[in-house]
């Protein structure tokens, strides 16, 4: 089944020499022949996510909201190169309305099902090219509910405005994409708000311009990640913010947007953010992104945190403990990305012994007297201590609803206390910082993970890997 137009091969008598090779290749059997790329990275928790048979190098999002209607226009460009010869391509997006398609700026073909945009270029792509996709859509952006219950996607906030957020796949609830932490890209994204409003999104600040030509009186915030980025991590917030700006030491620039009733009681832990990422660069190595910054939301409008590339979102005025866990994701996690939603204690675990090693390092609790806490349920020392931080192992949480779960978190940190027990602590940080350097930018797995802790410090650790890891009992030293 065909449904490309008819288009005549030439359409001036004298072919180009381009034309004529073009001509000999479909003569002798050579045109391109695709097939459709896969419609989900079949990642057990969440196997529709993402799409095969291409990887994005770039979006470029120019959305525009009005917070009054709740209404989102968007126009997503996306720069992709294809891995296998397409005839069709798959994107995530869920809810909103899709008005067209361009692939190589020519129309393309599209329906949906459930979350996957499928796209007929009106030619196949060939293994190796590089094609840009045009999506142009609107419509009021929906929150999403997550396996566990908690909402992300688009969420409107009290303030009149609203945030996008999207661990683990709420991101296609406000642009099309490969909504897979797999599939990493650089991004610019271009938010136009009616004036009054700030507009704040990942990465540096490019350009803040009114627009008076069109009398709208709208403004235009440009705003570029230039470092890769999982989807998950995009944010796109809008809002009658305060902005406050700084330097850290290492002269990386910091952006941030507070609800102006929060403003004074987020100055504190956010005025911390340089001191911050300059203690991380010591414990973790070289902060691996250009800007950093933090978006203060109501309390109400989130019932979470959210690590967003160089600016997380905050619930309410954060504590100084919460923005050093969120500044530790941009190491891991961030730039150290999972492969799979299941690897998801490589990110937690490591956050959380951020906050650990934080505290080892401002005369709270060393990091082994919070890791015997959690053994003794001890909840002086940290009030987690007596959640229920064995109930199964961190590596294998048993569904997607269990993957913010307690023992991600508090025994992902415990297995890390665990290798430093055994290998002492200039082994255990030379292999953190290693961890970081080497897979700076990229994917691991668990797997990855041991294999590497074993290989740096030339040590069996199987003893921790079968307890601490993945074993179902209860461990105990
Ligand atoms: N990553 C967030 C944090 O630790 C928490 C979180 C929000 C989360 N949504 C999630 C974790 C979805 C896993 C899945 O600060
Ligand atoms: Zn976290």
């Amino acid at each position: 089944m065909d449904h490309r137009p008819h288009r005549p091969l030439f359409r001036f008598a004298a072919p180009s020499v381009a034309a004529l090779l073009a001509l000999t290749t479909a003569c002798t059997g050579g045109t391109v022949q695709g097939r459709p790329g896969a419609s989900g990275l079949r990642d057990p928790f969440f196997p529709k996510a993402g799409n095969g048979g291409y990887d994005v190098r770039h979006y470029d999002l120019d959305l525009a909201y009005r917070p009054d209607s709740g209404e989102l226009h968007g126009t997503a460009v996306i720069t992709a190169r294809a891995l296998q010869g397409l005839s069709s391509f798959n994107l995530d997006l869920t809810g909103l309305d899709v008005e067209s398609v361009d692939v190589q700026g020519e129309g393309a073909r599209f329906n949906r099902t459930g979350q996957e945009l499928t796209i007929r270029p009106a030619e196949d792509l060939e293994k190796g090219q590089e094609f840009r996709t045009v999506v142009r859509y609107s419509g009021k952006p929906k929150v999403v509910t997550d396996p566990d219950g908690s909402e992300e996607g688009w969420i409107r906030t009290e303030g009149g405005g609203a945030v996008g957020v999207g661990e683990p796949t709420g991101s296609m609830a406000w642009f099309p994409g490969n909504h897979h932490p797999a599939d990493k890209a650089a991004y610019d994204i271009s938010l136009r708000v009616p004036k009054g409003y700030e507009a704040v999104s990942n990465g540096q600040l490019v350009s803040r311009a009114e627009q008076h030509g069109d009398q709208s009186g709208d403004s235009v915030f440009r705003w570029r990640s230039v470092e890769p980025m999982a989807s998950y991590l995009a944010t796109a917030a809008v809002g009658k913010y305060r902005i406050s700006t700084a330097t850290t030491s290492a002269g990386i620039p910091v952006y941030n947007a507070v609800v102006p009733e929060l403003e004074a009681k987020s100055a504190e832990a956010l005025g911390r953010i340089p001191e911050i990422v300059d203690w991380g660069s010591g414990r973790f190595g070289p902060y691996p992104f250009s800007a950093a910054g933090a978006i203060v939301e109501d309390e109400g409008a989130l019932g979470y945190a959210l690590e967003t590339q160089t600016r997380p979102v905050y619930p309410g005025a954060p504590t100084v403990d919460l923005v050093v866990h969120e500044l530790a994701h941009q190491w891991f996690g961030n730039s150290v990305s999972p492969k799979s939603w299941r690897d998801m204690w490589l990110n937690e675990g490591f956050a959380t012994y951020a906050e650990w090693l934080w505290s080892e390092d401002h005369g709270g609790p060393t990091a082994e007297e919070r890791f015997t806490a959690f053994e003794e349920g001890d909840t002086e020392v940290d009030p987690a201590a007596d959640s229920e931080w064995w109930a199964f192992p961190p590596a294998s949480p048993p569904g997607p609803e269990h993957i913010s779960g307690a023992p991600v978190y508090y025994r992902g940190a415990m297995v890390l206390h665990r290798i430093r027990q055994e290998v002492g602590d200039k082994a255990f940080f030379d292999l953190v910082r290693g961890w970081a350097a080497d897979h700076r930018h990229g994917n691991v797995s668990t797997a990855d993970f041991t294999a590497y802790a074993e290989q740096k410090t030339g040590r069996d650790l199987d003893e921790v890997w079968k307890t601490w890891l993945h074993g179902k009992e209860r461990p105990s030293t």
